[in-house]
């Protein structure tokens, strides 16, 4: 039977009688005249104080409300005597649901979160997991309405592709062929080579040179064999398109974006927010509030690699125009050098993928990342090429074939329009907004080299 949430009963004002509360008791005392139940449900990181005294008829089975039980309560919502909650449920029926014994792992506050990665099928159930599952859910619903608020439409782009938007050939192949099966490919499902997406932008530009702004929201997936904090091979990324703005234009709308979410996380995760303050990083909202009140930093990547030439910082990755930003230089920059989130902008073209637009200098593309402190990079993006001829012999550079990405080039072809898009790493932007710094904790089942449990 559906009844109030945990969450609403803890908000409520007034006393209330025969309410019903229902969720997983985290903690038991008993003293002599009562029991004393902690009661979480997960619809906040409180849980409810329930007391039962030892003279109801169910008391008999107090002893056997272990810690991990489900347990239905009826009872009145009082005032409570104790200082740490303003309500409690007065018990006075108790109905177990299921049973849990003393081998249920989560006996006790203070597991690792390497042991929680074990048993992610129960980590839910922890406070922090908990508060990071209730961010990850309220932030994806304000990326909705960030884009819908300004007139994006939501549009699904593909799971399953045959282009690589990256051109870095870190693509999980999709094949109906049995494994050292002779068949060849065109024989295979689709008659063609197949992969699972790393990226919904090629599809995605085509829907912004009709509707105008356009937003994906999805699982892209990455065969890339980084063992890292921040990598993982299935992620989920948001993916604005907008026809008729540039690179500068792009530049803001990321900014905007972070800003909004931030926002929105205080106003909707307080709770949360305090406790990742308190037990996982306590510089945390003073960070989000700083990020949230100075504007971005922007610099060239030329600017950058100055920067960090001058530094005097002893890298492990040597710096050198022309070489990519490795992490540790992305957090230089933000965390040490100016202490703020950094837009760096016109990389070199040979660092990045064939549809960003060429400078006119020659030597760098229109493209920008955003970095913040304590992780890096938190979105990339570029103004697209809208020029055919530059297109396709930057497709040919990087050899791709142009006939294969026909109809990504006829938007050149037909009414073509300068536009721009970015693509921002949901948990790295979720990594960014808890203060936990491993990419494996804030996504439901992560899936990572050599780990595809659950
Ligand atoms: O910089 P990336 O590779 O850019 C693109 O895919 C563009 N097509 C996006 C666009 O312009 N529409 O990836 C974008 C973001 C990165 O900044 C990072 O936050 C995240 O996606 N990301 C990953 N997150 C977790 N695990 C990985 N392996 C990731 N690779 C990229
Ligand atoms: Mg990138």
């Amino acid at each position: 039977m559906p009844t109030p949430n945990i969450r609403s009963l803890l908000a409520s004002t007034s006393p209330q009688t025969d309410v019903i509360a229902q969720g997983w008791v985290r903690t038991r005392r008993d003293s002599k005249a009562c029991t004393f139940i902690e009661l979480n449900d997960g619809s906040a990181l409180k849980g409810l104080q329930v007391v039962a005294d030892a003279a109801l008829p169910c008391a008999a089975l107090y002893p056997q409300i272990l810690t991990g039980a489900s347990i239905r309560v009826t009872g009145d919502l009082v005032p409570s005597p104790g200082a740490k909650q303003s309500y409690e449920l007065l018990a006075k029926d108790i109905e177990i649901l299921g049973e849990a014994d003393s081998t249920y792992p989560l006996q006790k506050k203070g597991h690792t979160t390497e042991f929680l990665r074990t048993i992610a099928h129960l980590r839910p159930r922890t406070n922090l997991l908990g508060s990071v599952f209730r961010v990850r859910s309220r932030m994806a619903f304000a990326i909705h309405r960030f884009f819908q608020e300004q007139d994006f439409f939501y549009i699904h782009t593909p799971i399953i592709t045959a282009s690589d938007c990256e051109g870095a050939g870190e693509m999980f192949r999709v094949t109906t062929i049995p494994h050292g099966s002779a068949a060849k490919q065109d024989t295979d499902f689709f008659g063609k080579p197949a992969y699972l997406t790393v990226s919904g932008q090629l599809q995605g530009e085509t829907f912004a040179c009709a509707l105008g702004k356009i937003y994906t929201f999805g699982p892209t997936f990455r065969a890339e064999n980084s063992n890292t904090t921040r990598h993982a091979a299935e992620f989920w990324m948001i993916e604005p398109e907008m026809a008729f703005h540039d690179l500068r234009d792009d530049m803001t709308m990321a900014e905007n974006n972070v800003k909004y979410l931030l926002r929105s996380l205080f106003e909707t995760c307080g709770e949360e927010l305090e406790f990742f303050n308190q037990f996982v990083d306590k510089g945390l909202i003073a960070r989000l509030q700083h990020t949230l009140d100075q504007p971005f930093q922007r610099l060239t990547y030329t600017d950058a690699v100055d920067i960090l030439l001058k530094s005097g910082r002893k890298f492990e990755y040597p710096v050198e125009w022309g070489h990519n930003l490795q992490s540790e230089h992305e957090r230089f920059l933000a965390e040490e050098h100016f202490k703020t989130p950094v837009t760096v902008f016109n990389y070199p073209r040979s660092l990045k993928p064939f549809y960003m637009r060429q400078n006119d200098d020659g030597k760098t593309v229109a493209a920008m990342d955003v970095l913040v402190p304590g992780i890096g990079e938190i979105i990339g993006g570029s103004q697209r090429e809208e020029r055919l001829d530059r297109l396709e012999t930057a497709m040919s550079a990087q050899g791709l074939e142009p006939e294969s990405y026909r109809w990504y080039s006829d938007l050149r072809r037909y009414g073509s329009v300068p536009h721009s898009g970015y693509g921002m790493g949901f948990e790295r932007f979720l990594m960014f907004a808890t203060g936990v710094n491993n990419i494996r904790d804030v996504i439901p089942f992560a899936r990572t080299p050599g780990h595809a449990d659950f």
